[in-house]
């Protein structure tokens, strides 16, 4: 069987020489898909004239952002720095979200480091145009930590939102079969139970999301070369509960391309951006490959093998015991 997976980009800092002349892409520049009318950029999410010129005057319904998480292990700024960084892609969201929107923001809290980033991100969102409307806790299946601490198993996303936009609940239903009876209730003086109200056979995945499979190298939808690729599963559950077919999605931390891809699956439109070429690649190639195999990622190859089938990958710079290692690129 085929094995010739792309090492972490993050961790095989060589490689990047040999795979940037494959890159459609540079910084400024935006590629327009033919076919559904998608747009990926490689291009800076806290530059409002980069976005505005992405946009050209289309507004989204939804957008789902995935930054950096500024924690130790990665490449770290101070907090005000990253919460500044942080004020201006949100201010470049609110410009191009239609008035009934919802935006949804993915991030980490450093358990070593006072919980930064995340208690103060929302207390920044507190100025802006945006009401919070949920907190919920993805349940990764791998963690990190000691034998001395609860191991660190959750990703964190919030979810605010601006005037009064669309949320459609059957997209929330999870396929964990409704087993616990007996909540009794009187409807129209009837005694029901439960399972009798309900409108499904299956739970509401609710704030707490225990059913997405994170993704690792086995999986058919794995891109490598990635180190902070998001399950298609959780990015399909947003994208179903906050537009409808035909909207149009925003996403300015592409990395793998996952918004991208979910979008096409599901009919809505996807304008995303990542700052680094590669990556911005990756996710044109990730949607490429899709119509052409139906394939979702590259299992046991990568997205460049075509042009550099065997990279030369060089010296590894070592991850953290602790934690996966994530390079940024502000
Ligand atoms: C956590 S990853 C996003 C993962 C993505 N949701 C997925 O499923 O693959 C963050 C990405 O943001 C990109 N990035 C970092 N700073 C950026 C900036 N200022 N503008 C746009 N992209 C940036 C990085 O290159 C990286 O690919």
């Amino acid at each position: 069987m085929k094995n010739n997976p792309l090492p972490r980009l993050d961790t095989s800092p060589g490689i990047r020489d040999e795979l940037l002349p494959y890159c459609r892409l540079q910084l400024g520049e935006v590629w327009t898909d033919s076919i559904s009318g998608h747009r990926v950029g490689c291009l800076d999410a806290a530059d409002i004239k980069a976005i505005k010129d992405i946009m050209a005057g289309e507004r989204a319904q939804l957008a789902i952002h995935d930054p950096p998480y500024n924690l130790a292990a990665f490449e770290q700024r101070s907090i005000a720095a990253f919460i500044d960084w942080c004020r201006k892609w949100v201010s470049c969201t609110d410009v191009v979200l239609t008035p009934d929107s919802s935006l949804y923001v993915w991030l980490g809290a450093d358990q070593n480091d006072g919980f930064q980033p995340l208690p103060d991100f929302m207390l920044m969102m507190r100025d802006q145009p945006f009401r919070p409307r949920s907190f919920i806790t993805m349940r990764n299946q791998r963690g990190y930590g000691t034998q001395k601490n609860w191991m660190a198993v959750r990703q964190e996303l919030l979810y605010y939102i601006k005037g009064n936009p669309q949320f459609n609940v059957d997209a929330e239903y999870t396929d964990i079969p409704k087993i616990l009876r007996g909540y009794y209730k009187d409807v129209n003086g009837k005694k029901t139970e439960n399972l009798e109200r309900s409108r499904s056979d299956t739970i509401r995945a609710g704030n707490v999301w225990i059913d997405v499979q994170q993704v690792f190298y086995r999986m058919e939808e794995n891109v490598s070369g990635c180190y902070a690729q998001k399950p298609l599963k959780c990015i399909d559950r947003i994208i179903r509960a906050s537009s409808v077919p035909h909207d149009l999605v925003i996403d300015f931390f592409a990395h793998s391309g996952t918004t991208l891809l979910a979008s096409e699956i599901l009919n809505r439109r996807c304008f995303t951006i990542d700052i680094d070429p590669i990556y911005a690649e990756m996710t044109i190639r990730r949607l490429e490959r899709f119509r052409a195999s139906g394939q979702l990622g590259w299992q046991n190859g990568h997205p460049f093998e075509a042009d550099v089938p065997k990279p030369n990958i060089g010296p590894a710079v070592s991850p953290t015991p602790t934690m996966p290692v994530q390079r940024t690129l502000f």
